[in-house]
């Protein structure tokens, strides 16, 4: 079958040829199976979040189609039994954007589920910028997940503050994305959610729909490898650890041992999951020299409090 990347370079070097617009899709509707069903009663929905956004739009999900009566779990994917992944009537599945792409880790687990044939699904991403290739990001989640024989029935992408820890935080992405999500993030999550619905009911499927897109060139870069390269420190301070193991479990690659003070640099996939959420402020990451701070002490220095949708007041998920 031929490559993603192999298609969108030809799709670019035709569409320039022919002045076609840049937006092209893959994917005609015809090549899906049927849909298994058109009264979706089993929901599932799935998330991968590092530092809580990607869950909390999940959350969201769940709890509004659980609002109209129907059965949800809602998961972190790196907990949940893929084998049970049939037993749903519509999968959604919700993953940030790292380095203008799906994280690695949730490719590698989507591309090892069982067959879901006849199953409508649905993607998502939490992202941090305007230019952060998520379109092809959602995309390449549904094409996976379209790969096994589930049938598209939606895809979107919600940004909103950036994650990326940089030495100050004061990128152009971060500071204009502080504000994010807003009631307009969460009014985009409803509406995605609604229009899922009515797909199915509707029996309607859509394409992957890749975009010929600058940025779609930077996720064929090694931009994990460069980026290792830049951290020049990668350690647990002993004297700051209070062995809550909490980095132990965020770390989807299990490269990080607090007991030893050691990261497995070849096992790592620079998520900064573990500084992202260490309660201590134990783990050190020094960039280019530079000591990072993690996503929490970032919004406690700049005051900054995340909106929360209303309907995880009252909802379990
Ligand atoms: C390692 C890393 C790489 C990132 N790369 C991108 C990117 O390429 N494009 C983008 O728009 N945002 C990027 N971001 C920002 C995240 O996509 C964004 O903060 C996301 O909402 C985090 O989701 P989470 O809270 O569920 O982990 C990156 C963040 C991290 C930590
Ligand atoms: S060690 Fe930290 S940065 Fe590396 S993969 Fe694990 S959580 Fe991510
Ligand atoms: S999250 Fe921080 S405090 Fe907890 S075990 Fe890891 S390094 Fe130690």
């Amino acid at each position: 079958m031929e490559t993603r990347r192999g298609f969108i370079k030809k799709s670019a070097i035709v569409g320039a040829a022919l002045c076609l617009p840049v937006s092209l899709t893959r994917e005609s509707r015809a090549a899906y199976p049927d849909l298994k069903t058109r009264n979706p009663k089993r929901m599932l929905v799935l998330w991968y979040s590092q530092t809580g956004q990607t869950r909390r739009y999940a959350r969201l999900i769940g709890c509004i189609l659980k609002g109209k009566g129907l059965a949800v779990d809602a998961c972190d994917m790196q907990e949940f039994d893929k084998n049970l992944l049939s037993n749903y009537d519509l999968v959604i599945v919700g993953t940030p954007v790292f380095y203008y792409d799906t994280p690695a880790n949730v490719s590698e687990w989507l591309e090892t589920i069982p067959s879901i044939k006849g199953t409508p699904v649905a993607a998502f991403v939490s992202f941090g910028g305007p230019e952060g290739n998520q379109h092809n990001a959602s995309s390449h989640i549904l094409k996976l997940l379209a790969d096994k024989g589930g049938v598209p029935v939606g895809r979107d992408t919600f940004r909103n503050i950036a994650s990326y820890p940089t030495p100050n935080w004061n990128t152009p992405n971060q500071i204009s994305g502080q504000h994010l999500p807003n009631a307009a993030t969460f009014d985009q999550v409803r509406r995605f959610t609604a229009d899922v619905m009515e797909r199915i009911t509707l029996g309607e499927t859509i394409s992957v729909g890749y975009e010929v897109a600058l940025r779609e060139g930077l996720s064929w870069l090694p931009l994990v490898w460069l980026n290792k390269k830049a951290i020049s420190k990668h350690t647990v301070d002993a004297q700051k650890c209070i062995g809550c193991q909490t980095c132990v479990r965020k770390c989807p690659t299990k490269a990080i041992n607090p007991s030893q003070q050691t990261v497995d640099r070849d096992k790592c996939l620079a998520c900064f999951g573990c500084l992202n959420n260490c309660p201590a402020d134990a783990v050190v990451m020094e960039y280019k020299g530079e000591r990072l701070y993690g996503f929490p002490e970032y919004l406690k220095r700049n005051k900054i409090a995340i909106m929360e949708p209303s309907e995880l007041n009252t909802c379990s998920l």
